[in-house]
């Protein structure tokens, strides 16, 4: 294996994955998932492989745990998923999965802010170039398969600034009543971290590939997405870590005072917003849309903590260390444009989704343990 930065090791514990093989024409209904090993890629990939779909999933592995979202998948459903471990930053190997697609999904990402600040040029091949690979091999096509890219609201950087802000005991509030609303895809774009200029990047790529190609593709500028399936550090997936950290009784580091907000959403609607975006896809072609649990499913993580205490009837343990670069004070997404657009709502409550994620993880943990190392460029 040659990809940069794939540990072997990891390879060999996929069971039972064969190496793809590349199909001679692309009629064949595949869906291709770039970072389908990974959180949301495995959740969208099971969804699409339960309604009788076919999933190419193209990752490299990097990230610690994935592989045994890998054999989850298969050990569910055979045939109907194959996997080709390879790098995003291949140009030749993705140009050859795209040309057997006939939607894409773009998950692929070095994903953490942290490990961005370590080694921004990589994070900027994966997350920038990478995504740009991608849109060359989409542009080959001649008729392009329509694409949905992963993109993250932290494109707009502190949108809400600490003096609109109140504090209040367990959270910060915005002063303004307009701002509760959470925030819209008129928000400035104000990039911050090297992961915020990275994704930046690729999700301006993305829209002007569809202005000046004519590339269908759309934009979802997330917010926090968690599930099962998640195997979240320190560094990315806060939600799942703090809840795989209680029922291991380890300690949490919560960087800042705690009171910053998200709006958190249930994998189960995030992989619906996207499914819903592409089969919409000639109609909102070249769109951004944000994408969070929105006002109703906004907590802060002082506020997480106590429904964790409750859940698993122990306090968590906790430190407190300095506020961290490019941490947002408050961002609770507005999703009206992609309700209007497609008809989308969340429709797990955050008390039910961190319900399900702590039941999944708790049955998760009976038989396996979590990787905590850092998240890997
Ligand atoms: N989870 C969230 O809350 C959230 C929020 C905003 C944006 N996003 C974006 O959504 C996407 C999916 O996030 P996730 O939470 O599922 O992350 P994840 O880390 O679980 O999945 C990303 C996958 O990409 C793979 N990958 C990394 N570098 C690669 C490379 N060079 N070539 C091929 N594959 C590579 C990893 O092995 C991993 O399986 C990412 O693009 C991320 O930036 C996620």
């Amino acid at each position: 294996m040659t990809v940069d930065g794939l540990q072997p090791w990891r390879l060999r514990q996929v069971d039972g994955l064969e190496p793809v093989r590349h199909r001679d024409s692309a009629d064949d209904a595949l869906t291709l998932i770039t970072g389908g090993a990974g959180f949301i890629g495995t959740n969208l990939a099971d969804r699409i492989a339960r309604e009788g779909g076919r999933v190419l999933i193209y990752d490299n592995l990097s990230r610690a745990g994935v592989e045994r979202n890998l054999k989850w998948l298969k050990q569910r459903h055979g045939d109907r998923i194959s996997v080709d471990v390879a790098d995003i930053r291949d140009n030749e190997r993705i140009e050859a999965a795209v040309a057997q697609a006939v939607r894409v999904f773009h998950m692929a990402a070095q994903v953490a802010v942290t490990t961005s600040l370590a080694d921004p040029l990589t994070d900027f091949q994966i997350n920038a170039a990478g995504t740009l690979s991608l849109l060359e091999a989409l542009r080959k096509r001649h008729k392009p398969p329509p694409l949905v890219f992963a993109s993250t609201n932290k494109l707009y950087g502190e949108c809400v600034a600490r003096d609109q802000l109140s504090e209040e005991a367990t959270r910060y509030r915005p002063r303004r009543l307009g701002l509760r609303r959470g925030i819209d895809e008129l928000c400035p774009i104000q990039l911050v971290s090297p992961y915020g200029c990275s994704k930046g990047a690729a999700d301006q790529y993305v829209l002007d590939y569809a202005r000046a190609f004519g590339i269908p593709a759309a934009v979802m500028r997330m917010s926090c997405i968690y599930g099962p399936r998640q195997f979240g550090t320190t560094d990315q997936g806060w939600v799942a870590h703090f809840v795989g950290a209680c029922l291991q009784g380890e300690t949490i580091t919560v960087y800042g005072d705690g009171k910053q907000v998200r709006d958190i959403l249930f994998v189960e609607d995030a992989v619906n917003a996207y499914l819903l975006v592409q089969s919409h896809m000639p109609q909102i072609s070249g769109q951004v849309f944000n994408l969070g649990g929105g006002p109703r499913n906004a907590v802060s993580l002082l506020e997480l903590l106590a429904l964790l205490e409750g859940l698993t009837k122990t306090k968590p343990k906790v430190r407190f260390d300095n506020w961290r670069h490019g941490d947002q004070l408050y961002y609770v997404s507005d999703t009206t444009h992609l309700r209007r657009a497609t008809g989308w709502q969340p429709t797990v409550s955050y008390t039910r989704g961190i319900a399900q994620l702590h039941h999944w993880l708790s049955g998760f943990l009976g038989t396996h343990t979590l990787h905590r190392e850092r998240v890997p460029a």
